[in-house]
Parts: structure tokens; sequence; C-alpha cells
């Protein structure tokens, strides 16, 4: 599994609440299935506050399902970071997408990626991971 480097903190203070992560064993899956993931580690308490995963054919593309922060540790620049570090990870491919809500439109843009038309589909019943 290829681990990332932790983005480490010295940051305090975490209310850590699984149910909001979702199962975690879903977590793990997606973790360890993923090409590429970074996580950022609060090394006061030895917990993870935030992750980015990438798909990737390491050929030409890549796409950024996930990335999240714990709501206590935002805005301290711990998404940033991620995002810079997955897209070292991923440097020397032609593109890297990502699809977001228009609110986080200028978080992305910030960190040098464009605004873009995209097209998806979710199945809402595999929601929890249990479709494969
Ligand atoms: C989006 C998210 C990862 C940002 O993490 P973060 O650690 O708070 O980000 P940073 O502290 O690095 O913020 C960097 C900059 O982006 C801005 N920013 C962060 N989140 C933003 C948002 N949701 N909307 C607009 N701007 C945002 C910050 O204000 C900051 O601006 P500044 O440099 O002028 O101060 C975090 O808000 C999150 O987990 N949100 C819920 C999940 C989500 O939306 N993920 C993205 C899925 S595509």
């Amino acid at each position: 599994m290829p681990i990332g480097t932790p983005v480490r903190t010295s940051l305090r203070g975490s209310s850590r609440d699984s149910s909001r992560a979702g199962p975690i064993e879903t977590h793990l899956r997606l973790l360890e299935r993923s090409d590429e993931i970074v996580i950022a580690v609060d090394e006061q308490i030895g917990a993870v506050v935030g992750f980015i995963t990438a798909i990737t054919d390491r050929v030409l593309s890549a796409y950024i399902p996930f990335l999240e922060v714990l709501p206590e540790y935002r805005g301290r620049g711990i998404g940033s970071e991620l995002v810079r570090r997955m897209l070292e990870r991923l440097a020397g491919l032609y593109m890297v997408d990502v699809l977001c809500d228009e609110e986080v439109l200028p978080f992305y843009q910030k960190l040098g990626m464009r605004r873009a038309k995209g097209a998806m589909l979710r199945n809402r019943e595999y929601q929890s991971g249990t479709g494969r």
C-alpha cells in the first residue's frame, strides 16, 4: 500500500467521532485500494486528522476522489499541504482532475487548479461501500 509521508502537525485538540468519518472498514479499504494517499497526523494525540487519495493510471491521468480535514483542524493550512503533496506525487502526469462544489473551487484555484466542466454518476445505494 503506497502510504504517503504524513503531513505532521503539532496541533492540539480533537473530538474524534468515527460516525462522522463513516464506517472504519470502508475508510480503510478505500485508503488501501487508492493508488496514492497522504495523511495528516496530529502527533500530540496520534490520530489522523486529514487525508487525500488519488486514483491514477500512472501514464497520463489521475483523479482525486477524496480530500477531508476534520472540522476542528480546518483553516490551518492542512488541506492545502495535503493537496500540494499529492500534486507532487502526481507530477509528470498530463491531467489531474477533481470534482468539487462551487464553494470549494477557490480553495483549489489557490493551489493552481482551474475551473472545469464535468459530469458524474452517483449510485447512492452503494455509498457505504457495499457494492464491491
Ligand atoms: C476543503 C478542505 C479540505 C480545506 O481544508 P483546510 O485545511 O481548511 O484548508 P486550508 O487551511 O489549507 O485553506 C486554504 C485556503 O482555502 C480556503 N478554504 C478552505 N476551505 C474552503 C472552502 N470550503 N471554501 C472556500 N475556501 C476555502 C481557506 O480560507 C484558505 O484561504 P487563505 O489561504 O486565504 O487563508 C476542508 O474544508 C474540508 O475538509 N472540507 C470538507 C470536505 C470537502 O469539501 N473536501 C473537498 C472535496 S472536493
